[in-house]
Parts: structure tokens; sequence; C-alpha cells
């Protein structure tokens, strides 16, 4: 057992994450210690064969032992990648957005858009998950996780805080667009309804109905929300940075990029494992309503997109971006086990396979290195 002294007086110890090895129980240990616990308190201790997802009536305040693993990598993963806003340097993009002839109006329009939705969004994937998900998952690895995803949405809400700000944008402007302008309005209108059964204090899980309800929106918020809603303002941003436009901007949008495609994985392993230990969920008809929501999404994902790029602009315009939604909404079907979608598509930003691409060395823009597995400062080059 450590004191509190050894602790304080060894020498500093590598950053590395400490865990216990998997499949060990911590049983064995704990018969051989101190005095313990009666054989009633003994019998109560989590074996990882009762955890459950939903559902589970194991101790969630326990992490370990762990059963479901891939959440946990997922948590130490998101550590590594950790990153803030400000260590982003935004002086050339200040520069170029006062510049009178630094953007055309279409570019102007297009990144004030694009702000416009994720101003907000990133705020609503929060309460969805503090507030929705979290008490409704009895897996502690995954909550565990769900926390950090929780604090890397903040991180993502300040961000583009910071680009607002940097830049000067009219902050009423922006930060209402969500009910001023109606490709954004309809976005979040799609979206609400799924949030609040999540959010709504009544709701508990636990009959078909329920759990199918859970499980649907699950799917809305990983597959087509952080999943398909975030890709063409991602796409526009960096594809600006691609032109060495908005380079700062850009940045921020790659690391958050990096954090969304994880949310949306990890997202998709929680849908899979809920449908592996819940089969009866996953009926024919319940399929169908989810495919009806999909479709739904690409339709209002695809409005967004023509209501950003009214002309083209940056090389992109609205109807190169009908394949990429369809591709991607393909995509997430397949991930969740649903047959795809529309006939084979095309990626046409295959470019942007490599941005979400976590192994590069170096980040797209090659402003500073990418990969500090650190979980601390940043290493510039
Ligand atoms: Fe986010
Ligand atoms: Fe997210």
């Amino acid at each position: 057992m450590l004191s509190w002294d050894e602790e304080v007086s060894s020498a500093p110890a590598p950053r590395q994450p400490q865990q216990a090895p998997l499949g060990d129980t911590g049983l064995n240990q704990a018969a051989a210690a101190e005095p313990q616990a009666d054989a009633e308190s003994l019998a109560k201790r989590v074996n990882a064969d009762d955890k459950r997802i939903i559902n589970g009536k194991t101790d969630v305040n326990q992490l370990v032992p762990f059963k479901y693993k891939w959440a946990w990598d997922k948590y130490l993963a998101g550590c590594a990648n950790h990153w803030m806003p400000q260590e982003v340097n935004m002086q050339r993009d200040i520069e170029l957005w006062k510049n009178p002839n630094g953007l055309t109006d279409d570019e102007r329009r297009l990144v004030k858009r694009n702000l416009g939705f994720f101003v907000t969004a990133d705020s609503l994937a929060a309460n969805n998950i503090v507030l929705g998900t979290y008490r409704h998952i009895t897996a502690p690895e995954c909550r565990q996780y769900l926390l950090r995803q929780a604090f890397e949405e903040a991180i993502h809400t300040h961000a583009y805080q910071y680009i607002v700000e940097s830049l000067g944008l009219d902050e009423g402007e922006i930060f209402n667009a969500y009910n001023e302008v109606k490709s954004i309005r309809d976005k979040d209108e799609f979206l609400i309804p799924f949030i609040n059964t999540l959010t709504d204090p009544a709701f508990t899980t636990g009959t078909v109905e329920n759990d199918q309800k859970l499980l649907k929106s699950l799917i809305v918020f990983a597959c087509l929300m952080e999943g398909l809603f975030f890709y063409v303002g991602f796409t526009q941003i960096l594809a600006l940075g691609r032109q060495n436009k908005m380079m700062g901007a850009a940045e921020q949008y790659q690391y958050i990029l990096r954090d969304e495609s994880m949310h949306c994985n990890f997202g998709i392993d929680l849908i899979n494992t809920i449908k592996m230990e819940n089969p009866q969920l996953w009926t024919a008809a319940f399929r169908e309503e989810i495919k009806a929501l999909f479709l739904k999404a690409v339709d209002l994902e695809y409005a967004y997109a023509e209501d950003t790029m009214p002309r083209g602009v940056l090389g992109l315009n609205a109807p190169m971006f009908k394949g990429y939604l369809r591709f991607i909404a393909n995509r997430r079907a397949q991930q969740i086990g649903l047959e795809q979608l529309f006939a084979q598509e095309e990626n046409p930003f295959p470019w942007m396979s490599e941005m979400i691409d976590l192994k590069k060395e170096r980040n797209f823009f090659e402003t500073r290195v990418i990969e500090y597995q650190t979980g601390g400062a940043l290493n510039w080059e």
C-alpha cells in the first residue's frame, strides 16, 4: 500500500498512463491483503462479466475491473491528444480578414455561416452528454470517456469563440445564427427532440421502447450529428487552409476534426455494444426508422451546403457535397450494421481522409508537430 510519504519523496515518475492488467479482478490480491470485509460485502464486489453498457446493476463508481477496454483506450487517446485553442497563432488570419482584398464575399459568407453553426453545435453536444447520455450509461469505462468528451466539447466551443473574437466578428450575429439562419436552425431542430429524450429527467431506460429511444438518440448524435452534420463545415474551412487562407482557423478545425472522429468512433462502438448486449432492440421496424433519419439528415446537410455556398467557392460547390454526404452516410450506416443507403458513391474529397488520419507526423499545414503524446505542452518546431 502506498503511503503519502513514499509518494511525496519519490522522484517524479514519467507521466505514462498506469493501469492494471486486464482480466485482473483484484479479488486475489484482496484476499491476501489487510483484514477484510465480511463475506456479504465481498460478494458485492464487481465482477467484470456482470457489467453492461445500459441497465447495468454493477457499481458505477468502480472503474475496474475493466470490461470495455476499447472505451478506456479511447479515453487515454483523447487525453494524449490534448490541445487548447489559444496555443494556435491567429495573427495571419486576423490580417487576412481585415484586408479588404484578403477574401472574397463568398469566402466571408462561408466563414460566418460555418461559425454560425459550430458556435452553438458543440454546446448542444456537451449538454447532450452531461445532462443526458451520461446518466443512462452504466459502464464506468464509457462514463470516463464521456467525461473526457464533454471537456473536449468545451474546448471546441472555446475554439470557435476564440476565432470569432480574434476576427472581430459580430458576436450577436454569429451566436444567434442557429435561431436566425434557416439552414442552421433546421439542422438543430432535427437534433433537439433526440437530445430532449435523453435530458428529460423523467426518462429512464429498462423497457424495450425506452431502450430503443436511447439507442436512436445515440445513433442520431454519433452518426448524424458528429458523423455527418459537421462534415460540410470541416471540409470548407480545411479547404481554405489548403489555399493558405485562414490557416489558424484551419489548424483549430483540424484538431477538432481529430477529436470529433474519435467521438464518432466511440459512439459507434457504444451503439454496436448495446446492440450486441440487447439484440431485441434491433428490429426490422427500428432499422427502417433509422434509415429514414439518415436520409433526412443528408437532405438537411445538403441544404446547409447550398446555403453556405450559393456559388462555387474555393474549388468547392454544393453539388460536390451531394456525393460526399452520400459517401459518408453509407459509411456510417455500414459502421452500425445497416446496409448502405445509396448506390456506391466515390469520395470527392480524398484529402479529407488524410486530414482525419491521426497517425501523421505533422499536421496538414505543417505549422507544427501534431502528435504530442505527453498530455501536456505542445511541441513547437
Ligand atoms: Fe465538438
Ligand atoms: Fe463531439
